[in-house]
């Protein structure tokens, strides 16, 4: 579904992404981790478009994207949660989802249920202001926003940030959940163990560079691995 091939990008001088290989196959969740600094954003915002690769190639469905505007990545189906959760923090739960709403593929009220149906508590919510929410659920409305364009592939930056860890179970059982409904998904992570036990396969990332690659279930036993990343 998603091949990135030889990617570079630089921030000015800056060379963030030095040659990335990453494949994402429909119905796979994927995960790449790494540390502060490694790369993992600057590989998500190449993908959307926010960022150009200088070098390489990025096909989604088998055509290239590597030139495409951001707003027509998103109308082929590729929807990025960024680092962050950025909400409109003045704007109602609602009002929020609308806002997500603008590429008018599918119905509006047909997503809301659904959305209201994984995460009960912003049906609630609705009418409250953005910025009133709790982090865990800022973090749920932000996932919520990126579905109402009805992605195909779903980019997820860092959901588990900062979050209590009986919330960052409740995300990421719905990521698990978002997948089974037909979400493809590209999940990035610093909490590497989770993001692990989560997904079908991952990607480690050092510097700009994959690192690791395979299924997450070999990953959690590769001793490098697990020395740098799982705490062993
Ligand atoms: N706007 C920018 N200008 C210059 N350098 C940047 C910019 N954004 C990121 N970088 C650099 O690019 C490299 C990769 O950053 P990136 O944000 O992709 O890392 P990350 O893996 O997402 O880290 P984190 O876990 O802290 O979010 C880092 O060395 C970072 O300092
Ligand atoms: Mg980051």
């Amino acid at each position: 579904m998603l091949k990135l091939t030889g990617v570079h990008t630089f921030y000015g001088n800056v060379e963030a992404l030095k040659g990335i290989d990453l494949e994402v196959n429909q119905g796979e969740i994927v995960c790449l981790i790494g540390n502060n600094g490694a790369g993992k954003s600057t590989t998500l915002m190449t993908i959307s478009g926010i960022l150009r690769p200088v070098k390489g190639e990025i096909l989604f469905e088998a055509e290239s994207i590597k030139n495409t505007p951001p707003h027509k990545i998103v109308e082929k189906g590729i929807s990025q949660v960024p680092e962050g959760r950025r909400i409109f923090p003045k704007l109602t739960v609602r009002e929020n989802l609308e806002m997500g709403a603008f590429s008018e593929k599918g119905n509006f009220d047909e997503m809301l249920k659904r959305i209201f149906t994984l995460f009960p508590v912003l049906k609630e919510r609705q009418n409250q202001i953005g910025g009133t929410l709790s982090g865990g659920e800022q973090q749920m409305l932000a996932i919520s926003r990126a579905l109402m364009s009805f992605p195909k592939l779903l980019l997820l930056d860092e959901p588990s940030l900062g979050l209590a860890p009986i919330i960052v179970n409740k995300i990421f059982m719905t990521i698990k959940e978002i997948n089974k409904e037909g979400v493809t998904i590209l999940l990035v992570e610093q909490n590497a163990m989770a993001a692990l036990k989560l997904s079908h396969r991952g990607y480690v990332i050092e510097n700009g560079r994959i690192a690791f690659e395979g299924e997450s279930k070999f990953l959690l036993n590769n001793e490098k691995v697990r020395k740098a990343y799982l705490g062993d």
